[in-house]
């Protein structure tokens, strides 16, 4: 469904309207139109900078230099020492950060590695280094801080200025998303420093283009990962719900990086499944996942023909909403089977049976309603909510086999789940977040990508949320 105010605010008449009435004009994203790319910041300007102290300058200079980005600085700035010592090992040059009237490429990123901050008044660094940037960021920017995970801290003071940053970016994020930028921050834990390169490419890339205001925890990996540019190819993945909306998406996505796509969905919904596997080059498997030999006929189909799944995506889901006092019992079974129980029993069926390779990565969809929970979602709310707990308690499992598995929890997407809502509430959920719109199943099927990786390789029992910076259950 498309976005009409959004289209008509850069039409020139609707343009010249609403800033003559003064009303908001969502900015247009850029999303990724291509598989992940080897230079994919190639000619994208990256500011760096770093509290004094720093320990991650090193990694992260590398992954910058690997995706091909100009890397600049400011001179006077504490904390450079760590960022010229490293870029001196690496053999990398800086380049000043130039004049906004200087006519260079505005910055695409401001990086901070705050890891080195050990105390409040030392987040003055960060002040300094992002206050002066922010007018000259270019559209569609992105903004992203990367720091030591609290619990990986020492003392008070540590622990209390790691978390201070979430709250930074969070509310940054609010303010920089009216032309298209993203603020995020990256917390590593002790011993992952080496896991930072695919989820640099992608929070600086397109890829990321509807996460906004977002906390994800880099964990030392159970195994070391490839790099993400090629990642999936040949890779044999499962996407559950996969006729239509997001769950054709996250299929395109994964074929688009090479994977080899086995779409379920409903026998309700088999001629969608044809059409949209046919278009990518799929296979379709006409499967309700609450039957009780659905894992059995994914093994039955898998094992044979491609000796297991590296990557399962269970993404079906439904809403059947009712205020819990008016809610029928099928309504809540139904929902409660479909979006939580089916996965709970597909991944112990394929966990048995060796329905996964080793290595497997599993990516399950929730949603922000159950994050906030909404009225009239009682049975909905429970489901996503409980896949968030579910991928927290089978981390583990996972890892156990060199795999992972993570969630993702859309906000507002533009599906036909969504254009279903009547107009007034329509409107209001997909202008509440700070990018102004709503997201497209492409940016849900990005992050899926990206979870589905195992370039991922330090990211396990997360929930990861793509919405915008939804203002709702924050
Ligand atoms: N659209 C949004 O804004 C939004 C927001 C948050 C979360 N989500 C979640 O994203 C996922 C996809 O949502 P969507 O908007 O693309 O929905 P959709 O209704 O467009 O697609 C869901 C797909 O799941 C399939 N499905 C339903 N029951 C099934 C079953 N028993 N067995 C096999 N397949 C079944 C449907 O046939 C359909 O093709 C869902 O889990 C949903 O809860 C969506």
């Amino acid at each position: 469904m498309s976005d009409r105010y959004l289209d008509f605010t850069h039409s020139s008449f609707g343009k010249s309207l609403a800033g003559l009435l003064g009303l908001p004009s969502p900015p247009r994203l850029k999303r990724a139109s291509a598989a992940w790319a080897g230079n994919v910041l190639e000619d994208r300007p990256v500011l760096v900078g770093a509290a004094s102290g720093s320990q991650l300058a090193a990694p992260l200079l590398a992954a910058l230099a690997g995706a091909g980005a100009p890397l600049r600085i400011v001179p006077e700035l504490p904390g450079l020492g760590v960022i010229k010592t490293a870029a001196a090992e690496l053999k990398l040059s800086l380049l000043g950060n130039p004049a906004a009237e200087s006519g260079e490429a505005r910055n695409h990123a401001l990086l901070f590695d705050a890891s080195g901050l050990s105390s409040p008044a030392q987040l003055r660094e960060l002040y300094d280094f992002y206050q002066p940037q922010l007018r000259g960021i270019a559209g569609n920017g992105r903004i992203l801080v990367v720091s030591r995970a609290p619990e990986s801290r020492e003392g008070v003071a540590g622990k209390t200025v790691s978390t201070a940053l979430r709250g930074f970016i969070r509310s940054l994020a609010k303010e920089v998303g009216k032309n298209g930028s993203t603020a995020n921050l990256l917390e590593v834990q002790a011993g992952a420093d080496g896991a930072l390169d695919a989820p640099l490419r992608f929070f600086l890339s397109e890829h990321s283009a509807f996460i906004s205001g977002q906390v994800l925890t880099i964990s030392p990996p159970a195994k070391k990962g490839p790099p993400l540019p090629g990642s999936l190819e040949g890779k044999v993945a499962l996407v559950t719900g996969a006729a239509r909306g997001i769950g054709a998406a996250i299929a395109a996505t994964l074929a688009r990086e090479g994977a080899r796509v086995i779409g379920v969905d409903h026998p309700s919904a088999e001629g969608g499944l044809g059409e949209t596997m046919a278009k990518l080059g799929g296979v379709g498997l006409a499967l309700d996942v609450t039957a009780a030999d659905a894992a059995e006929r994914i093994v039955t189909e898998v094992s044979g023909n491609y000796g297991g799944l590296d990557v399962i995506v269970h993404n079906a889901g439904v809403t059947r909403d009712k205020m819990l006092r008016n809610m029928p019992p099928h309504f809540w079974d139904l929902v409660l089977n479909i979006n939580l129980n089916a996965i709970l029993q597909i991944n112990e069926g394929l966990l048995k049976n060796k329905g996964l390779r080793e290595g497997a990565r599993a990516v399950c969809i929730s949603s922000i309603g159950g994050i906030g929970g909404n009225a009239g979602q009682t049975n909905y709310g429970a489901t996503k909510a409980g896949v968030i707990g579910y991928v927290e308690a089978m981390a583990q499992t996972f890892a156990g086999q060199g795999g992972a598995i993570n969630a993702v929890a859309p906000g507002f997407i533009e599906t036909a789940m969504t254009a279903a809502m009547p107009l007034g509430p329509r409107e209001i959920g997909r202008r509440i977040n700070s990018l102004s719109q709503g997201g497209l199943p492409q940016d849900i099927a990005e992050a899926v990508a990206f979870f589905a990786s195992p370039a991922a390789d330090g990211v396990n029992g997360r929930t990861l949320r793509v919405c915008g910076q939804n203002f709702f259950g924050q």
